[in-house]
């Protein structure tokens, strides 16, 4: 009989990622949305005609608990979040309530159903926040510098406690920056790609940038969702720190992006100090060994290669009228 996830945040990038493998292995795929956005499980494209929605409230503990008693899901992906970082600082308490809440309601269910889910945390390199050593690993202290990154650690700590206390099938993915042509364009490798294609096709003149200097390690997100599922099928649970080991800054992406159209980033792109971040920290960058030995971890995307695509993509997309050049966020 098929397996069945429940996935959380399902229209998100991550979550189309996740449902198109847990499809193409043969998994039935449920996911939940609140009543009031259950049309936008459209953006999944033509994935949602295989794919089952509940309408609840993540907010709901007792609506979470009705569908997992119901559903007996094997595997349940807690991908839900306000995933944009700098928004967390307008409201800490709602970026608490939904990431920290609806693991901790989502893990509650599983404990008083009873049954044996295996459970995914999405957690975050964020969570290493101010580090004091690079790169880091599953070992590293964490030091959260933002509500996003607190939220994240807490919710990370109860799905812990879940595990040891209550014995569950519990684990994160401490996962770095993973984009895709999916990336919403507030974030800044899409922002780029966007930018860098906008100007090419004389649709924009500049591109209003942040620190250049800042740098992350960048990995392709449909990478990542493998190891969300190899980290539910292993023996034992464990969290695992996920990234490509390799930091660039935002001035290599520009860079990139601009050489994919023959273009000179320097003639286009400009710094708006409404973009920079005060809370900035520079060394977040994986050491992703344990993944390796353990889940085979080997991504497959590289940094250019996942530039390139993600410019194209946004080329293709502007040429064909299907998106604005003034998207960019
Ligand atoms: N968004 C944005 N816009 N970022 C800029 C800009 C700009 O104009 N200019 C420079 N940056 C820098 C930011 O200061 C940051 O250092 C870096 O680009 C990446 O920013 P984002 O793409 O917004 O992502 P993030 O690192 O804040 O967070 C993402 O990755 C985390 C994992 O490490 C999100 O996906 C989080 O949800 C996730 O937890």
């Amino acid at each position: 009989m098929a397996k069945t996830a429940l996935i959380t945040g399902i229209t998100g990038q991550d979550g189309y990622y996740l449902s198109r493998l847990l499809l193409e292995r043969g998994y039935s795929v449920i996911g939940l949305l609140p009543p009031q956005r259950s049309d936008s499980i459209a953006k999944l494209g033509a994935l949602v005609n295989e794919i089952q929605v509940c309408t609840v409230e993540l907010t709901d503990p007792v609506g979470l608990l009705k569908i997992v008693e119901q559903l007996q899901p094997q595997e349940i992906y807690n991908l839900a979040a306000p995933s944009f970082v700098p928004d967390s600082w307008n409201d800490p308490l709602g970026t608490l309530d939904l990431v920290t809440g609806t693991a901790t309601r989502l893990l509650a269910a599983v404990r008083q159903v009873g049954i044996d889910t295996r459970f995914y945390q999405a957690s975050t390199s964020e969570m290493f926040g101010q580090v004091r050593s690079s790169p880091q690993d599953e070992e590293t202290p964490f030091r959260p510098m933002n509500p996003y990154a607190a939220a994240k650690l807490h919710a990370h700590w109860t799905m812990v406690h879940h595990r040891q206390h209550y014995g569950l099938f519990a684990c994160s993915g401490i996962l770095y920056n993973h984009e895709s042509s999916r990336r919403p364009p507030n974030f800044v490798t899409r922002k780029v790609s966007l930018g860098a294609a906008a100007i090419k096709l004389g649709l924009r003149e500049t591109l209003e940038m942040g620190n250049l200097e800042a740098k992350r390690d960048w990995g392709y997100a449909g990478d990542y969702v493998e190891m969300m599922w190899r980290m539910l099928q292993t023996p034992e649970p464990e969290d695992y720190v996920i990234g490509t080991g390799q930091l660039h800054s935002v001035k290599e992406l520009v860079t990139a992006a601009f050489d994919c159209v023959g273009l000179d980033w320097n003639q286009y792109v400009v710094v708006n100090p409404k973009f920079l971040r005060t809370d900035e920290h520079f060394q977040l960058v994986a050491n992703p060994t344990k993944a390796n030995r353990n889940l085979g971890w080997k991504p497959q995307v590289s940094f250019e290669a996942l530039i390139e695509k993600m410019v194209m993509k946004d080329l293709e997309r502007l040429q064909s009228g299907k998106i604005a050049p003034d998207t960019v966020g």
